[in-house]
């Protein structure tokens, strides 16, 4: 009914609009005074964290690409190697795993036969097993050694959006956790990076408020007959994201790649008029990943892309290649994805929406899927 989508039209509007108050909670009450962050609900020793010398991230579809984002974050935190893997594929590959492999599974609904299966096979061989879940008491958290809770509320569109950056937000705290008790971070460090994550719901909620020409953009967009994104470092997994969103919502051929690859192959498929969305990392930090990515956009346009460009707040170089400018709040380079996400989210709702789909019960598509 509409009181249940609180006024708006659907549950995925909704569950977008509530992204703010979602990370905050997720948040909540996981920095010490002392600046160390508390993971209550992980059973697992600090010991045992401190032996971790491999780390693995196993999930699927929405999920995979926020373990996509933390493997980045993981590895230039904490320095220890780390994979992510589909989970439909992770077992079959005989992984190699042990006492000290961290096995960190993600779900939204805790139910996804993929993921428990994967996560039964990790801890066969022996392996830690850490759920990200925002579902109490769901069958991946009871046969997980531990377990960090997002605390979204439920989601009831298919398409995942609020359950994805809560997601993130967990992976951040996880990243930072490791770091902080195996001494690669200091407790001042951490507590910077923290201060940063509680910053994003308000930039979010700055964000939200200005979404009326990503609305328009998707009535024109509607009649595509495809649409690629391309990103890098965490941009890629975000190109991947707002590609599944439009897949299945609005059942549109829709494409991510990782713009260093597009003079690979896939730069083939673009023609006069084809609309390319491009995530552009910050100019802050890492500047060179930046201006790769503006070159990549200048080489689509050069053979006829109509270019998106989403990009930060004061980057005004890139205004010149944009046929489309999107702006979002400004974040340290991790932390992108907490912006970068929402208009590819709000792109692929409304364009749904305007080619009359339902958008919450996409066809073919359960919520979760408990099949292999
Ligand atoms: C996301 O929009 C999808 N509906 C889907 O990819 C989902 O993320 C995937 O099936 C994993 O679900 P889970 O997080 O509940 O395990």
């Amino acid at each position: 009914s509409a009181a249940e989508k609180g006024g708006y039209e659907y549950f995925m509007l909704k569950e977008i609009a509530e992204q703010p108050q979602a990370i905050a909670d997720t948040l909540l009450g996981r920095l010490s005074d002392r600046g160390e962050i508390i993971l209550d609900e992980v059973r697992l020793t600090d010991q045992d964290l401190r032996d971790v010398d491999k780390v693995f991230i196993v999930a699927c579809g929405t999920s995979y690409h926020a373990g996509m984002v933390a493997k980045y974050a993981i590895e230039h935190w904490v320095r220890i190697p780390c994979e992510v893997e589909l989970a439909s594929e992770f077992r079959y590959r005989d992984p190699i795993l042990d006492r000290s492999t961290l096995v960190i599974v993600i779900s939204q609904s805790g139910e996804t036969m993929d993921t428990l299966m994967a996560l039964r096979h990790a801890k066969e061989q022996k392996a830690r097993v850490l759920a990200i879940c925002n579902t109490n008491g769901s069958t991946i958290p009871r046969e997980s050694d531990a377990v960090l809770y997002t605390h979204g509320g439920p989601e009831i569109a298919v398409a995942s959006t609020k359950a994805f950056l809560t997601q993130l937000v967990a992976c951040y705290l996880i990243g930072l956790h490791l770091a902080q008790i195996r001494g690669v971070m200091y407790a001042d460090e951490v507590a910077a990076v923290v201060e940063k994550l509680q910053a994003t719901p308000d930039s979010l909620r700055t964000l939200l408020a200005g979404m009326e020409d990503v609305r328009a953009l998707a009535r024109d967009l509607k009649t595509a007959s495809t649409i690629l994104f391309i990103g890098r470092h965490v941009g890629f997994p975000v190109a991947l994201e707002g590609a599944l969103k439009l897949k299945e919502l609005a059942y549109m051929h829709a494409e991510g790649f990782a713009a260093g690859e597009l003079k690979h192959g896939p730069i083939s498929l673009i023609d006069e008029g084809t609309p390319v969305v491009c995530v552009v990392p910050s100019p802050a930090g890492r500047g060179v990943m930046r201006d790769k990515v503006v070159s990549n956009i200048q080489e689509v346009r050069a053979r006829g892309a109509r270019t998106i460009v989403i990009t930060e707040e004061g980057d005004d170089s890139v205004k010149a290649f944009a046929d489309h400018l999107i702006v979002v709040p400004r974040t340290p380079t991790l932390l992108a994805p907490l912006m970068t996400t929402v208009p590819l989210q709000i792109l692929a709702c409304e364009i749904a929406a305007a080619r009359g789909h339902d958008v919450d019960q996409p066809r073919n598509l359960a919520k979760s899927v408990t099949v292999e």
